[in-house]
């Protein structure tokens, strides 16, 4: 299938087409796909967190605000656009695709309720375990730890498409299990630039394993500094990104570029609750 869309010109595609980047309101291009056209879709969608309040960064107080696009419209105006771009992502994603969406609880309450709304069908809450979280400076609540990850097919009669030898395999022979544990960005994924809610890259690889083939389509609307098109790129899937931001969109092109480094790199931590509270840590061969 094409990757482009309307009359949307991608800000970035690579030689083969099959990488392609878009600085556009997310909604717009959305609007413009084909129903059914996409394998895969993965959302970290804006928070609504960015209201002038602090947290913990390398040991010192920082502000929580990560711009414009994350500031809260009220409850109602940010479900009720929840609801509109999860419409359309229900729309075009093909029958047996699936849908991930990233969130804390800001937002994940919310996404939960309007993939109700829809019909979709809930597959499975993944709970991310952060390992080593910053310091809750307020000592008024629990450390903020996890971040949750709602997976869903586009209906009730969907048949979802799940890789449960490879997740198997990469949890050595134990069923996965829907508790992840996976450290935060590494500094190699952070080299181009910083982007304030930078998802890890092995999280982005385990879900595109999971629920999705080689040469399949994924799409992320709100796709930040690249984060899952340089998974997709490694695994060899197609990619379609969608951003506001120019700079994140700079960044996601650099990653995209230079994915190797990051591949050559890569370190997946497996969490196993029934042997050990112990994160293991397996590293990758680097690529010749
Ligand atoms: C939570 S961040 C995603 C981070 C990404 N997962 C990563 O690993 O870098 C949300 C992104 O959505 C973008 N964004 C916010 N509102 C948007 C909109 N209406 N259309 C397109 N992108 C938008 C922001 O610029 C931001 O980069």
């Amino acid at each position: 299938m094409t990757l482009f869309f309307m009359d949307a010109f991608p800000w970035y595609m690579n030689d083969k087409r099959d990488f392609m980047l878009y600085k556009q309101d997310s909604l717009e291009i959305l609007k413009s796909m084909p129903d059914s056209s996409i394998d895969l879709i993965f959302a970290d969608p804006p928070y609504f967190l960015s209201n002038g309040g602090y947290t913990c960064k390398s040991g010192k107080r920082a502000s929580v605000d990560k711009g414009e696009w994350d500031v809260s419209r009220g409850a109602d105006l940010n479900h009720a656009y929840n609801v509109e771009w999860l419409r359309e992502c229900q729309r075009i994603v093909r029958p047996g695709g699936s849908i991930f969406v990233s969130g804390t609880h800001h937002v994940i309450f919310s996404i939960g309720f309007a993939m109700q709304q829809l019909d979709m069908k809930i597959l499975n809450e993944i709970a991310w375990f952060k390992v080593n979280p910053p310091p809750n400076l307020a000592c008024r609540y629990f450390t903020h730890a996890t971040e949750s990850i709602i997976w869903a097919a586009k209906d009730q009669d969907s048949r979802h498409y799940f890789n449960y030898q490879a997740m198997k395999e990469e949890n050595e022979g134990k069923q996965m299990q829907s508790l992840w544990s996976i450290t935060p960005p590494r500094k190699i994924e952070k080299r181009f630039g910083n982007h304030p809610t930078q998802k890890p890259i092995s999280l982005l690889k385990r879900i595109i394993t999971a629920a999705s083939r080689p040469g399949d389509t994924v799409l992320d609307p709100f796709s930040g500094s690249g984060t899952t098109g340089v998974a997709a790129a490694l695994l060899d899937r197609k990619f379609i990104g969608i951003d506001i931001n120019e700079e994140y969109l700079g960044i996601a092109k650099k990653r995209y570029e230079f994915r190797d480094e990051e591949e050559a790199q890569t370190v997946v931590k497996t969490y196993r609750p029934a042997q050990s509270t112990a994160a293991k840590t397996i590293r990758k061969t680097p690529k010749k």
